[in-house]
Parts: C-alpha cells; sequence; structure tokens
C-alpha cells in the first residue's frame, strides 16, 4: 500500500471504528452498551410507590422520549393532580390505607405509552430501592446551596430522571462546626430554642427543598446520633426531637443518620447501644406529618441487616465507606459488594441492604478530600460489573459522582432502562450468590414477571467463559435469554447457557421459560 493509501484507510477506520488501541494513540472509546434511548415515550423506574395515609405525595413520573410530552394517570385518587406537562404527580396520598392501581400514560409525537403504577398507602415506604445522587464523594466538607441546586438540575437535564433517580441529598458539612474558627462554619450551633441552624453556605433549607420539589425530586439531609458528624459538625445527640421536626420543617424527604461520635458514648458491641438512637430517630420520624425515609448509617455493627427494618430504617449501610475500600486484585467495590451479596435474606420493600454509593465518573478521592474530582479508574469493564452487582443486589442506586460532569460513558451505565428494572423489580428479592470462586461470582434475581435476572461476574485478569446451568437457577427445559445491557435477546438455550466474559466484567443476563410459537 502506498502510504497515501494507507494514511486514509487508517482515517477510515479511525472515523467508523474509533480510535486504534496502538501505543501513541489515545485509549479507544469505551464500548457503550446501552442503546440509545428511543424517542418514542418509554416509562421507567418503579412500578410501587409507598406513603403514608394522608402525607404529601411528590412523584415525577420518569419517562424517555422527545419532548413536549403529555401525561395523563386513570383512576388517580382525587387527592393527587398530575401536570400534564412535567409528569409530576403531587397532592396529598388518600387518608385511608389502601391500595391505588392506575395507569400512567405518556404520548409525544412520536407516539404514546402506558404503564401500570401501583401507590400503596400504609406504612412502609421505600417499596424500591432509593434512586439518587449523593453529594458527599464530590463536595466533601464544602458543600453549598447552589451545589445542591446544580445537582438537581442536573438530575433533570442529564436525563437520570427519567429513569427514575430522584433523590438529591446533602451529606456532611451543611451544618455549623462547633469551635470553628471558619466564619463561614463556626458561631452558635443552635439557636435560643435549640434548633440546629445549617451554616452560611446555606442560607436557607426551605427554600431549596422547594425549589427541589419544584422539579418533582426529593431532597435529603444529613445527621447523626452522636454529639459530631463525621466530618466534627453539629450532630443531633440530645436534640433528636428538635431535629426530626426541623428536617420535616424544612422539607426533607430523608435522612441519612450517620452512627460516627456516638460510637465513643457507647460500649463496644453492645446491641442495646447500637439499636437505641435509630429505634429513637425511627420512631421521632414515623409520628411526623410528612414521609422522611430514614437511611442507617452505623457500617453494618451488631449486624444491623438483621433489626434495621425493626427500628425504621428504609435502609442500612452494610459496609464501612466504599471510597476508601481498598481491593487487593480487585477494586475495592467487589469486596463490599461481596461482603452485601451474601445477606440477600434480610432485603425486601421497605428495608435495603446499602452497600454505599455508586463511584463512578468524575469522582473525589475519599483519602485526599481537597484534591479535584478526577475521573474514575475503573476500567469500562468494572463499571458495568458494579452497577450489574449493586442492581442484582436490589441496591439503593446513589451515585456519589460529579453531576456537572456527566459523560456519555457513565450515563450509559447509570441509565440503562432494564438494568433498572432489576434493581426496582416489584419482588423486591434481593440476588443470591449462586457461585463464588477466585475467578467467579454468579448472582440471580428472580424477577417479578417470573423470570431470573442473572449476572455472571468474571473475577479474573484475563477473558473466560462463564456458563450457568438451568438446574442451578431451578429451571429446566428451554429457556429464553436476553442480555440486558445490549437489550438484545440472545435465543433459547437448552440446560445452560455459557458465554465469554471479559476480565473483571460481567454479562447480565435475563432467563425466562421459552415461550411456543403460537
Ligand atoms: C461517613 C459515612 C460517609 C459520609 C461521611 C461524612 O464516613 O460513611 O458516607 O457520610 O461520613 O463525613
Amino acid at each position: 500500500m502506498t502510504r497515501i493509501l494507507k494514511c486514509l484507510v487508517l482515517i477510515a477506520s479511525i472515523v467508523f471504528l474509533g480510535l486504534p488501541s496502538t501505543p501513541g494513540f489515545a485509549q479507544s472509546v469505551p464500548e457503550l452498551l446501552t442503546p440509545k434511548t428511543p424517542l418514542t415515550p418509554q416509562i421507567n423506574g418503579p412500578k410501587v410507590y409507598g406513603v403514608r395515609p394522608g402525607h404529601p405525595f411528590l412523584y415525577r413520573i420518569p419517562c424517555t422520549g422527545t419532548r413536549p410530552m403529555h401525561f395523563s394517570v386513570k383512576n388517580l385518587p382525587a387527592s393527587l393532580k398530575v401536570d400534564e406537562l412535567s409528569g409530576i404527580i403531587s397532592g396529598n396520598a388518600p387518608a385511608e390505607k389502601g391500595e391505588f392501581v392506575v395507569t400512567i400514560e405518556a404520548a409525544n409525537s412520536m407516539g404514546k405509552t402506558a404503564r401500570t403504577f401501583k401507590i400503596v398507602v400504609g406504612d412502609k415506604l421505600g417499596l424500591t430501592p432509593q434512586m439518587g445522587w449523593n453529594g458527599w464523594y464530590t463536595l466533601y466538607d464544602h458543600p453549598t446551596d447552589s451545589d445542591i441546586r446544580k445537582a438537581a438540575d442536573a438530575m433533570i437535564a442529564s436525563g437520570m430522571a427519567d429513569y427514575g433517580y430522584q433523590f438529591v441529598d446533602i451529606d456532611d458539612a451543611w451544618a455549623r462546626k462547633p469551635g470553628s474558627t471558619d466564619a463561614e462554619l463556626g458561631g452558635q450551633v443552635r439557636d435560643e430554642a435549640g434548633n440546629i441552624l445549617p451554616n452560611v453556605r446555606f442560607p436557607s433549607m426551605p427554600s431549596l427543598t422547594q425549589y427541589i420539589h419544584s422539579l418533582g425530586l426529593k431532597a435529603g439531609i444529613y445527621s447523626g446520633p452522636g454529639p459530631l458528624t463525621c466530618a466534627k459538625f453539629e450532630a443531633s445527640y440530645r436534640h433528636e426531637d428538635a431535629d426530626a421536626h426541623q428536617f420535616n420543617k424544612w422539607g426533607f424527604d430523608l435522612l441519612k443518620y450517620d452512627m460516627c461520635s456516638y460510637r465513643n458514648l457507647v460500649k463496644e458491641g453492645n446491641l442495646d447501644d447500637l439499636q437505641k438512637p435509630y429505634k429513637l430517630m425511627g420512631s421521632l420520624l414515623k409520628e411526623l406529618d410528612r414521609d422522611i425515609v430514614l437511611n442507617m448509617c452505623q457500617y453494618g455493627e451488631g449486624d444491623v441487616w438483621k433489626w434495621g427494618r425493626q427500628v425504621g430504617g428504609t435502609s442500612w449501610r452494610t459496609t464501612g465507606d466504599l471510597g476508601l475500600a481498598v481491593g487487593d486484585s480487585l477494586p475495592g467495590f467487589y469486596s463490599v459488594g461481596l461482603a452485601n451479596a451474601a445477606l440477600d435474606a434480610y432485603a425486601g420493600p421497605g428495608g435495603w441492604n446499602d452497600p454505599d454509593y455508586i463511584l463512578i465518573g468524575t469522582v473525589g478521592d475519599a483519602n485526599n478530600r481537597t484534591a479535584p474530582p478526577k475521573a474514575t479508574s475503573l476500567t469500562p469493564e468494572e463499571q458495568y460489573s458494579y452497577m450489574s452487582m449493586w442492581s442484582l443486589m436490589a441496591s439503593p442506586l446513589l451515585f456519589s459522582g460529579d453531576m456537572a460532569k456527566l459523560d456519555d460513558f457513565t450515563l450509559n451505565i447509570l441509565c440503562n432502562s432494564e438494568v433498572i428494572d432489576i434493581d426496582q423489580d416489584l419482588l423486591g428479592k434481593q440476588g443470591k450468590i449462586l457461585r463464588k470462586t477466585s475467578l467467579e461470582l454468579i448472582l440471580a434475581k428472580p424477577l417479578e414477571d417470573g423470570s431470573i435476572a442473572v449476572g455472571l461476574f468474571n473475577l479474573g485478569k484475563a477473558p473466560r467463559t462463564i456458563s450457568v446451568d438451568w438446574k442451578e437457577i431451578e429451571k429446566r427445559g428451554r429457556m429464553q435469554v436476553r442480555d440486558v445491557w445490549r437489550q438484545k435477546d440472545l435465543g433459547k438455550f437448552d440446560d445452560t447457557f455459557g458465554t465469554a466474559v471479559p476480565a473483571h466484567g460481567v454479562v447480565l443476563v435475563k432467563v425466562e421459560p421459552a415461550r411456543r410459537k403460537l
């Protein structure tokens, strides 16, 4: 080939195939497995929603497709209304307990769709795991009102909210810091009546939550049962009642309650001591006139998964901080995920094991909190594994990377509607470990439609073929297999399914009995 011809072939291959991974070239663009979002309407996210009788109700219908979209809801209880253009359902839940099966309809210039949605008025909140964003791993000790508003805006603008992401959660460092000489953080930590005060970076909590609610999203706040939070800001010890009421008055919908300095107040390993502050906060939140879900953050102490639900937790962290987890041959999220995976028996509607946030995209370094956030060091394959594992485990899906720097690859990981469907499935079962060796992990999650989601994880450094036998998932005969990330049917398989899985990667499939041809 002449030099000119070689050059033309190279340019053409770059245009059509992406950059080659030859030394001297930038790394090839990671493969986006999630198909492009259809322009036709598609309703995503949970199919069920729990609310207490008579309490304020807010739900932005997660729906992808070209805007403008026109929404309507059939059989909506009279105390609720839907905004036709935004798809935000608001009002007060019916005063009596009961189940309300409604049909959400969405139409745009390209077509229309409908989906059944169940509103369950009762005691249980969090009938599916929470989805949203938490500021800790990008903002650390310096969140501001404006950062949180921008994150909420980005949740809408990026399309994440159209897939079901809903919570916008402030983490530590919004309160005042006892003894701090920093003009922005110091000063009196509570007013004369004992009400907790935000620092000057949060001029008005009610206005912040109102803003978040105006977008149809929910707002989360953070405190702890000790005198101080982990970052040494004011927390709720001996002010639990005042704080629960203040968070409610401010309009928050979620409280992350972080044990931290409470540890210094109690004897190691005493279960009563561990349960007491969560019982207290859990019962205070239950008495409020608005729903606030309780995310217990005490790193799995005293086997919290066994009692978290009883003390009023909607989710409970099962391990230490994922951002600090170090792996040996595998990145830290695998060890956190594996520890959490063993706890499948304890998760279900209203109470979820929480293995911590999804740290991908542009994210800060927990060991060097003042350093600017940077691109994750996880490979694309590891990121597919991370999101697959979390979804198979029915974990809360809380992204904690930088919302201002969401790139196509990160959104392809976070926003695959079929992967999210596995996480949000109505049955609310956490996937079980079917196989765990040094090289392979298989997790299987039964779904409401009778199918089973199976994740074939390669824990090794080289690609390998991984197979699952139908016996292992308690099925027989001919089964239909769908590749969930690619949203593509792979065909019908007898007795077993095997596939090549990339190093540290996953193949996530949905397996269901093959339908007979009519
Ligand atoms: C603990 C929690 C983190 C975060 C920080 C805030 O480490 O586990 O998720 O909330 O505190 O200080």
